[in-house]
């Protein structure tokens, strides 16, 4: 396959037999550590991939929005001035400019062409990235500045309220404002980020199980219920307002379920912290550590893991990696690795045929670099 780049060049020029005057690039994204904590005003630490979403496009006279998908092989369009809900694709590109306008903002009409790279349902953000290349188009188009922390907000109200996917703010931040070489760090309740770079000489290796995820929504919304429904029984507004020692004190006087889901996202806000401060000390190996820690809490206390998904962490443990976790909401999709940039040959030799033996599926895995988020190029 060309790359998507390339791809909505080309399919562009055929199109339109023209240049396309803008092109636009927005990525997936990976979570190093700190997961299942942004709906609960914890932290994250995700980065920018160099797997994205890639947009060529030209304003037009009108007010429509004409699209053609190079992966879905189909043109759409709708109108600014009226649009309501459909299915599919599309929703992705009419919800953020709906958020656009609903936040004030006046839209000119584009048409263009569209190709990714990044996996469709397997954790990696593709749909967040969809929602970010089009908020850079409208705004490339219609002469917007370009905020992104704001942009990543209305976004996140595009997938919210009218996808209807209730996520919280990681994925679209992840894609709005990652940096070349480094993870961000987002507090979920300031929204402060703070770039933290890779440790050196590692590889950040992504491990897809082939596994569509299922049951997202419905197990998403659930531990979404049970993390507040934890941080009432404390008396705070979210489990970020527990420390692990407070937590210690009460455990016993939760139901065994909530003692779980709140022992994981404490824990996992604190390996998140624990994370920054190893890394920028450039220790790897401390890093790996919280990671594997971080699966064994999604898979024991938080129940988001699967059993591809076990499968292939303790397949990359045995292929000899720093450490190794599930990595997005779970129930299937991607794992992530931090390998010795040295070994990654050797370890993606191993993990491979092990994940095979043990699931009879083929693994995919992508090395990823850590990039810049969404922009114009
Ligand atoms: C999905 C959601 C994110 C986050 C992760 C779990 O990717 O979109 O907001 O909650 O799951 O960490």
């Amino acid at each position: 396959m060309t790359n998507p780049r390339e791809q909505v060049l080309e399919t562009f020029r055929k199109r339109y037999n023209a240049e396309p005057t803008l092109l636009v690039r927005a990525p997936g994204r990976v979570n190093l550590i700190g997961e299942h904590t942004d709906y609960n005003d914890g932290f994250v630490l995700p980065l920018a991939i160099d797997r994205a979403v890639w947009i060529a496009l030209r304003a037009r006279e009108d007010s429509r929005v004409e699209i053609h998908s190079v992966e879905f092989n189909k043109t759409r369009s709708f109108n600014l001035d009226g649009f309501g809900k459909g299915e599919g694709w599309l929703e992705y590109l009419k919800g953020t400019a709906w958020a656009l306008k609903g936040a004030g903002y006046d839209l000119e009409g584009w048409e263009g062409v569209s190709s990714s790279d990044v996996p469709r349902g397997s954790g990696l953000s593709s749909s967040a990235a969809l929602e970010l290349a089009t908020a850079r188009a409208f705004a490339a188009v219609s002469d917007l500045s370009w905020d992104a922390l704001m942009m990543a907000k209305l976004a996140q109200k595009a997938e919210n309220d009218w996808v209807g996917v209730s996520c919280g703010i990681m994925d679209q931040l992840a894609s709005a404002a990652g940096r070349e070489g480094h993870a961000i760090l987002i507090d979920c309740r300031s929204l402060e980020i703070e770039s933290v770079p890779l440790p050196e000489d590692t590889a950040v290796v992504v491990l897809n199980t082939a596994e569509q995820r299922g049951l997202v929504d419905s197990a998403y919304n659930k531990r979404r219920e049970q993390c507040e429904e934890a941080a009432r029984t404390f008396g705070v507004e979210a489990l970020r307002d527990v420390s692990v020692e407070r937590f210690g004190e009460k455990a016993d006087k939760l139901e065994e379920v909530a003692r779980k889901r709140a022992r994981h996202v404490i824990s996992e806000n604190a390996r998140t912290l624990q994370a920054v401060e190893v890394m920028r000390r450039g220790d790897a190996a401390a890093l790996g550590k919280l990671m594997n820690e971080s699966h064994i809490s999604l898979r024991d206390d938080f129940e988001v893991s699967s059993d591809a998904l076990d499968a292939m962490v303790e397949c990359a443990w045995k292929a000899g990696c720093y450490g190794a976790r599930m990595t997005g909401a779970g129930f299937g999709g991607c794992a992530v690795a931090l390998v010795a940039q040295e070994s990654v040959d050797a370890f993606t030799q191993e993990v491979a045929p092990c994940y095979k033996e043990k699931t009879g599926r083929e693994a995919e895995i992508y090395l990823c670099r850590a990039t810049e988020g969404a922009a114009v190029v």
